[in-house]
Formats: structure tokens, C-alpha cells, sequence
């Protein structure tokens, strides 16, 4: 739990900023009284999906789902944490917080962030003078300008052993801290710097500070091309995307992001002009990193290198993102080519165009697929066609799926029937999948009947009090711990406020849940029997679960008395629910 200001202190600043005030300061709102609305910054959009309630002090956007009070707005668009976005707004409120608040992770790092600002300091000034001509020309004969030198700071370590640990320690800083902040490594002869003899490229957070460094080598010799930060406290290189903090505003409203592999790719982009671009790094896109990518654009171009490397990654990173309802578009380079020396080599104007006619994600695994056959052997036809089919049966387009038999039956001169065929055996598994999945359906009517009581029950104190006389169990764990939640909410605060609720439930989860029954569309109004027929619903799953164990134990049992007993147990129940009825 990071729960440090309490609770009183929080809904006070809550109180006194106005959710309409605060977010108008994002992002455009419209309309008058009691709602507003705007185009969610949290999915791309052109619509005014996101509506802000003057009078329940929350959002939520009916497109995406995102919701909240005020406090996870600021935390989700400054992607900041929940202490954080309290203390920015109590700022604003003018509200001093109380002095017991326990540090955040950002002071209690600022000595780790104070470091990386006086190694970034020393390695941006080595690039400067006469030591650094070298490194300079490496970077002139790659096109890099003095003025992308400077925005992306790069720097400098020298030829020395130990230049920034003596900084480090002049500055105050011991060499062990050095050293577990990853700068240094510490042997039997002394210590000796992480870098030397690199050009520096400085890593940040999403915020844009400095927690990480990578080193080119700029002369020939035989080591690693680049050396990186090790994991420390702060730097994960997973959980990061090169170039994120100078990009993802420039994504959003182009609502485009570009994913390439290096960081030289996003210099060479940046160069040419093309600023929505981040970096994965050269490793598998990771779930923060997906998760990052999905907040800034609707747009996502994959570009990775053009060698077979880059293909192979492009297809996971595809998965992944299809997997999370992304549909990427798709660049390939030619010749093994990576977007720094395409652009190069061919110029901007080239990069451009493929840029304007990016690849579908078929028409991408369709040359995948193909690369490597020989679609004159009737083998490799095969071979070719069905993965063709495996592809189009995870496909819901229907007009994209007709174009895609066209044209891979002309390509192999094979009778459309035939595919098409093959893929309606494929479906029809799918199909009793399907079919298996609606019956589930059909059993959650109890799961609407909690997520629509659950709804009233925040949002108005009569439902909830009407919860707390029922005792009603509810069926699904996650609605039964928001239920319980709010009545030990209620309980202490003798009625239920839903952006209140929002930040006193410092459960992810349990928030998470809450968010999802809030952005339910339903209307604020209900009638009696409305309310009455979900606390049926619910209490009739009671009585059939009791029901069913209680049968249970009948089968299990050989003693006659109780078997009898349990029997009169299960006739009562049959009887209380038919009498509910
Ligand atoms: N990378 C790394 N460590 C390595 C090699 C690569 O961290 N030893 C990461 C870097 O982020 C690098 C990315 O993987 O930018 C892609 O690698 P590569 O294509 O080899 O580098 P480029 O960015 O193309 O760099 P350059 O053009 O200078 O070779
Ligand atoms: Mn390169």
C-alpha cells in the first residue's frame, strides 16, 4: 500500500480543485452546467468521447473505458504515480500536505537522479573539447548534426580509467553508491568507470530524466558496439522506449507513432524531420512497452531493420500487438537495410513514401510466408496455403479475407473453392468454440446482474444501503471485493461518493474494477423493481450454488439420517426460491 497522505487530506484536495478545471487545462472541454466533453487523450480519437461530470467530480471516456476521478487523470496523462498526482494537485489547491507523507520514489532517488545529471554533464562536455574531435567526426561522417547532438545529448567518455568516479566522489557521492548505481564497477586495484572511449547516449525515463546510459564504440576495435547501463533501481531498460518523453506529444497529435530498432534510427528520423518516433532498443517488445505505445497513437508503424532479424521481430511485436487489439502497419526496408541507412542512402523523400503506403498486417505475413518457397513446387504450395488459411481464420474482416483467397489463389493457381473450403472446416471449429462461449454468456446473467447493482450501489445511497441489508453473496470474486470495499467505505463514511471511493480504493485491482462498472453506459436512474430483480438474480445463484453443494454431499454421504436431513435441506431452498419468485 502506498497510501502516505491520508485519506481526509486527499479528499480535501479533491474537494477543492474542480475536475472541469483541471482537466480544461489538458485538453479541450465543451459544454456548459453539469457535463462536459472533450476528445479522450487516452485512445486516439476525433470524437468528444470523454465526458467529465461537474457534479460527480468524474470522467470517463465511452469509447476506451478510461475513467476516474480527478487524481487518476493526472496520474494516467502525466503518467506519474497516484502520490504524485495528489501532491501536483494539492499544489494547485494551495493545500500543504501533511509532513508525515512518506517520500516518493522519485526523492527518494533524487541522489540517483543528481548522479546521472552530473555523469550526463561530464560526458556532453568531454564531446566538446579537443579529446573529443575524434568521437565529433565519427558523428559528422554520419550525418548527425550538431543540433541533434545537442537535442538528444550526447556526450563523451574519455580514454581514463576512473574520470567519472572522481567526480562523482568530489561531488559527494561515495563510490559504492556509484557502483550500485551502476556507473562504475569496484576490484581488488581500484574502481574503473562503466564507459570509456564511447560516445555516450543518455537513456530517460518517461518523465525525460537521465537513469541510463549506452555506449557506442566510434573507433575500430573489437568490442561490443554498444554497452548499456546494467538494471539498477530506476532503469529498466523493458519498461522504457527510446526517445518516449521528446515523441509521445508529437505522436498524439499526429496520431502516429513510429517503432524502430536503434537508437541511430530515431537520430537519423529525428534528422529528417520525422519526430514520432521511439526506439525499442533491439529487444522483443516487452508489455510496458506495448502498453506504452497503445497511450500515445492509434496509428503504429512498425519500421524495423530490413534484415532478416528485423523481420522475424516485426512478426513477434505484430503478435503481441494483435494480441492487445492493435492492428500495427508495417514498413520493410530494402537490402538489410535499417532506417538510418535507408534514409541515407535513398533519402528522405523515399522513406516518406513508404511511410504514406505502409504494408497491412496481411499483406505483410502473406511475403513472410512466401519468402523462402518456391511457389513453382507443389510442396511448398501447400506449405504456403495453409498457412495462408491459419492466418485467415484469425481474421473477422470479411471483405479483407475475400480480397486476400483472390489473390493468393491467383498466385499459386490454385481454385478458390479450395481454400475457401479448407477454411470453413477451419471455422467451423471456431464456430462450436464460439457457440461454447455464448453458453458461458448465457450463465453470466448473474454477472450483469452484479455489475448493474454494483453501478447503483456507487452511485447512490439508497442502493447501497439496500446492499447492506441483503446479505447477498455475490458470485464473481472481483464484484464481491468492490462490494465489500464499498461497504466498508460506507461503513465509514455514511455515504458513498463515487470519485471519493475512486481514490480510496488503493487496490489496483479492486480500482480496476470499479473503473470497469463505472464505465458501464447505463443510466443514472432506476426503478425498485429494477434493483430488486438483480438482488433475485444474485440471491437465486446463492440458493442453486447451496443447492449443488448440498447434492454434493447427499451423493458423498452413506448415513441415512443425512441423507434425509440434506434432502429437507434442499427442498426448503427449492421452496424459498420459488417463493421469491
Ligand atoms: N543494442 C544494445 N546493445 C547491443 C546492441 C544493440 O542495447 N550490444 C540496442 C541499441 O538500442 C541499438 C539497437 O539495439 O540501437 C539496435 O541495434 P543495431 O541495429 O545494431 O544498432 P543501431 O541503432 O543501428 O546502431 P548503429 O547504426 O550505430 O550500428
Ligand atoms: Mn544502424
Amino acid at each position: 500500500m502506498n497510501n502516505h497522505i491520508d485519506e481526509e487530506t486527499i479528499n480535501k484536495i479533491r474537494n477543492n480543485v474542480d475536475i472541469v478545471d483541471v482537466i480544461s487545462s489538458y485538453i479541450q472541454l465543451t459544454g456548459a452546467g453539469k457535463n462536459y466533453f472533450g476528445v479522450c487523450p487516452f485512445h486516439d480519437d476525433h470524437k468528444p468521447s470523454m465526458s467529465v461530470s461537474k457534479e460527480k467530480q468524474i470522467y470517463k471516456c465511452f469509447s476506451c473505458g478510461a475513467g476516474g476521478n480527478v487524481f487518476t487523470f493526472v496520474q494516467d496523462y502525466e503518467n506519474i504515480s497516484f502520490i504524485e498526482a495528489v501532491k501536483l494537485l494539492a499544489d494547485k489547491a494551495g493545500i500543504p500536505l501533511a509532513i508525515n507523507s512518506k517520500i516518493t520514489k522519485k526523492e527518494k532517488y533524487q541522489d540517483y537522479l543528481d548522479m546521472y545529471e552530473l555523469a550526463n554533464k561530464l560526458y556532453m562536455n568531454n564531446l566538446n573539447t579537443s579529446l573529443g574531435k575524434e568521437a565529433r567526426e565519427y558523428l559528422k561522417n554520419r550525418d548527425i548534426s550538431p543540433k541533434t547532438i545537442k537535442d538528444f545529448e550526447f556526450g563523451l567518455s574519455l580514454d581514463n580509467k576512473d574520470d567519472l568516479v572522481k567526480l562523482l566522489n568530489k561531488k559527494g557521492f561515495s563510490t559504492d553508491k556509484i557502483e550500485q548505481y551502476g556507473l562504475c564497477s569496484q576490484n581488488t586495484y581500484g574502481s574503473v568507470d562503466l564507459f570509456r572511449q564511447r560516445i555516450i547516449v543518455p537513456l530517460y525515463d518517461l518523465k525525460g530524466n537521465v537513469i541510463g546510459f549506452s555506449g557506442r564504440i566510434y573507433k575500430d576495435n573489437n568490442e561490443n558496439k554498444y554497452l548499456n547501463t546494467r538494471q539498477t533501481v530506476l532503469f529498466k531498460k523493458g519498461e522504457l522506449l527510446y526517445n518516449y518523453h521528446r515523441a509521445k506529444d508529437i505522436a498524439r497529435k499526429k496520431n502516429q507513432i513510429i517503432i524502430v530498432e536503434g537508437y541511430m534510427d530515431v537520430v537519423r528520423l529525428y534528422e529528417s524531420d520525422i519526430k514520432n518516433v521511439v526506439a525499442t532498443m533491439g529487444t522483443a517488445v516487452t508489455k510496458e512497452q506495448i502498453s506504452l505505445i497503445k497511450k500515445m497513437a492509434k496509428e503504429i508503424v512498425l519500421c524495423f531493420d530490413g534484415d532478416g532479424a528485423g523481420e522475424k521481430a516485426t512478426l513477434v511485436a505484430t503478435d503481441e500487438l494483435l494480441k492487445v487489439g492493435i492492428e500495427p502497419k508495417i514498413i520493410r526496408l530494402e537490402d538489410n537495410l535499417d532506417p538510418d541507412e535507408y534514409i541515407r542512402k535513398n533519402g528522405r523523400q523515399k522513406y516518406l513514401q513508404k511511410l504514406e503506403h505502409p504494408l497491412n498486417v496481411m499483406e505483410f505475413k502473406l511475403n513472410y510466408f512466401k519468402k523462402d518457397k518456391n511457389l513453382s513446387s507443389t510442396l511448398d504450395i501447400a506449405k504456403y496455403v495453409n498457412e495462408v488459411i491459419e492466418e485467415l481464420n484469425k481474421m473477422d474482416d470479411p471483405i479483407l479475407k475475400e480480397i486476400t483467397i483472390q489473390k493468393v489463389s491467383e498466385e499459386v493457381g490454385l481454385e478458390k473453392e479450395v481454400i475457401k473450403d479448407q477454411l470453413i472446416a477451419l471455422e467451423q471449429n471456431k464456430t462450436i468454440n464460439e457457440v461454447v462461449k455464448k453458453e458461458e454468456k448465457k450463465q453470466n446473467k448473474y454477472e450483469k446482474a452484479e455489475q448493474y447493482l454494483l453501478y447503483h450501489m456507487v452511485n447512490n445511497n439508497k442502493v447501497m444501503k439496500q446492499y447492506l441489508k441483503n446479505t447477498i453473496y455475490l458470485p464473481t470474486l472481483k464484484y464481491r471485493e468492490l462490494a465489500r470495499a464499498c461497504k466498508q467505505y460506507f461503513e465509514e463514511y455514511g455515504s458513498i461518493n463515487i470519485a471519493d471511493l475512486m481514490s480510496y480504493l488503493r487496490d489496483q485491482d479492486t480500482l480496476k474494477t470499479l473503473l470497469e462498472i463505472n464505465s458501464l453506459n447505463l443510466k443514472e436512474e432506476y426503478t425498485k423493481e429494477e434493483i430488486d430483480d438483480y438482488f433475485k438474480i444474485i440471491q437465486d445463484y446463492n440458493y442453486k450454488e447451496e443447492i449443488k453443494r448440498l447434492k454434493e454431499e447427499l451423493n458423498k454421504t452413506t448415513d441415512l439420517d443425512k441423507k434425509i436431513s440434506i434432502s429437507n435441506q434442499i427442498l426448503q431452498i427449492n421452496k424459498k426460491s420459488k417463493g421469491d419468485e
